[in-house]
């Protein structure tokens, strides 16, 4: 990022050493209203200067200090006279710097700590004098000497709160941006505010407006092709762009014919009636449902239509280049979990979409396109997590509906009709599926809710209408509840919720005379039937 063109007087550098929550680090000072974000942890101090940084982070980070090659920063940065809070690696590092003593690890500590105040000084203002702290550390700093203060510690670890008495320099051993440490954000909050002296008037808008700003310069006068799925993602990129560079974008949408009732109409009336925005809606409904005519195997589903949606997609791609000219960006709605999963963080794993990981399911995506097609991508929510994203969408103006909806995996039905996929079962699915949502909403249980739909299993069941046996389909309802959809647990609808979807489907849906709940954990089973 130009540090010239930061919006915001007021932003708060997190060096980022590989931790797996250093990100999180940064939502969490944005969350308190201050604008925060990555930095390469090597950094000049000089280079940092031209932010005018309000504060400095040291994050956590994988390695041990004493490992070669670990990552250090410019011992500068401790000169800057701005405040500085070392979390972990961070902390560790910048004390052995000033010469402290961080003992090597015989192993990691690893889990809750209950942490033990002997003075709050500004940092830990408010904070209650025994509290939970979560640990994720190998070294750990030792000793200090009396140019520091401790403030805190726990039982195996003697300074885990560490504050220095001449810099503004602050150390914490534990991991106070994650939720296991329950008073971890006012820790953050008392270091912007208290020790940083920040007022904390940064609001998601103020991002959008940097954002804008980044991608005119980035794409000059060129034309972007953004693929819209419909889902909160690529929404948001999609309304951002428009905002940022109008008419030269261009969205293309991709019916594969798996799509939830009404879906394309949805989309269409929202981007292309409500935004006006240059909307192409690529008709393959026949061949993604002739692709998958008699295939019965998940994996082989999800192959076959991420296959053929890149078909689709490049083909739409080079009609679109013949009337609007080349394209020279594509825009992407990666989020800052994508770029985890996508082995740029420390989990190292193979793809991207909603927490997915490509090591259980095959993923649908467009990975490899870009430079198939000598695309540059675009991807505004790079530093973002879900939920920054729908605030974004929020005050971007899309519709309520956009902006909470549900996850819709990228292959659609295909892989909720288990067995083979037919028109007629997936418009036997659409019917169940709709009459489900309508009650999850009108229930008011959609936004307590992570994923809710319906499955339509390849079994037929007896059963009894009138007079007469039937012998009919059986659907599965799924509803769920979860933070990150690695794992989630299964949600407590009402049964009176219940009673009324299962006699309505059965009652409204031809073919369908048997309703189940599933009542599975994800893990060990996945949220997604196939
Ligand atoms: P599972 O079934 O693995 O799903 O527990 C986790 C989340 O990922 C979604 N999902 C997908 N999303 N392409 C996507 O974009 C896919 O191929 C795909 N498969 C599963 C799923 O709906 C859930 O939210």
């Amino acid at each position: 990022m130009d540090a010239q063109r930061i919006p915001h007087d007021e932003v708060i550098l997190v060096l980022d050493f590989g931790g797996q929550t250093a990100q999180l680090i940064a939502r969490r000072v944005r969350e308190a209203g201050v604008l925060s974000m990555l930095v390469h942890p090597g950094t000049p101090a000089t280079e940092l200067a031209r932010y005018r940084p309000k504060g400095v982070i040291l994050s956590g980070g994988p390695a041990s200090i004493y490992e070669q090659g670990a990552p250090k920063f410019d011992p500068a940065v401790l000169e800057m006279g701005v405040p500085v809070l070392g979390v972990c690696y961070g902390m560790q590092l910048a004390c052995s710097m000033l010469g402290c003593d961080v003992r090597r690890a015989d192993h990691r500590e690893f889990g809750r700590a209950s942490l033990s105040i002997s003075e709050s000084g500004d940092l830990l203002h408010g904070v209650p004098a025994n509290t939970a702290v979560w640990m994720s550390h190998g070294d750990q700093v030792q000793g200090v000497d009396e140019r520091f203060v401790t403030l805190g510690s726990t039982p195996t670890c003697p300074h885990a709160v560490v504050r220095h008495r001449e810099k503004a320099l602050y150390g914490v051993q534990f991991h106070p941006e994650v939720t296991h440490t329950p008073h971890g954000t006012d820790m953050l909050r008392n270091f912007a505010y208290r020790v940083c002296g920040c007022r904390g008037d940064w609001r998601m808008s103020n991002f959008l407006e940097h954002e804008i700003a980044r991608v005119r310069e980035r794409v000059g006068k060129g034309r972007v092709l953004c693929g819209l799925s419909g889902g909160v993602d690529s929404s948001v990129v999609a309304a951002l762009l428009h905002k940022g560079i109008g008419d030269q974008l261009t969205c293309v949408f991709v019916d594969n014919g798996l799509l939830r009732k009404n879906e394309r109409e949805f989309v269409e009336s929202t981007f292309r009636d409500h935004f006006a925005i240059d909307l192409h809606v690529a008709d393959a409904r026949r061949a993604f449902l002739s692709d998958l005519a008699g295939v019965t195997e998940p994996q082989e589903k999800r192959r076959l239509i991420g296959h053929r949606f890149i078909e689709v997609f490049k083909g739409e791609a080079e009609r679109l280049r013949k009337t609007h000219g080349a394209f020279a960006f594509l825009a992407q709605g990666t989020l800052y979990p994508d770029v985890i999963e996508s082995g740029h963080g420390a989990t190292g794993k193979a793809d991207v979409g909603g927490g997915y990981s490509a090591n259980i399911k095959l993923h649908h995506n467009v990975g490899g396109l870009p430079e198939e097609l000598g695309f540059d991508l675009v991807e505004p929510l790079r530093d973002l997590f879900k939920d920054e994203v729908r605030k974004l969408g929020e005050v971007l103006g899309l519709p309520e509906q956009m902006v909470w909806r549900h996850p819709f995996p990228g292959p659609g039905l295909a892989v909720r009709v288990l067995g083979e996929v037919t028109e007629a079962k997936l418009d036997v699915l659409r019917d169940c599926d709709e009459i489900l949502l309508e009650e999850i909403v009108s229930a008011g249980l959609y936004r307590k809710t992570s994923q809710v739909f319906a499955v339509l299993l390849p079994i037929s069941s007896v059963g009894v209408m009138g007079d007469g046996r039937t012998y009919e389909q059986v659907v599965a309802i799924r509803a769920v509840e979860t933070q990150d959809f690695m794992t989630a647990d299964w949600a407590r609808i009402p049964y009176d919720i219940l009673a009324r979807i299962s006699n309505r489907i059965i009652n409204e849906v031809r073919g369908v005379n048997r309703v189940v709940y599933d009542i599975s954990s994800k893990p060990p089973a996945t949220i997604e039937w196939e």
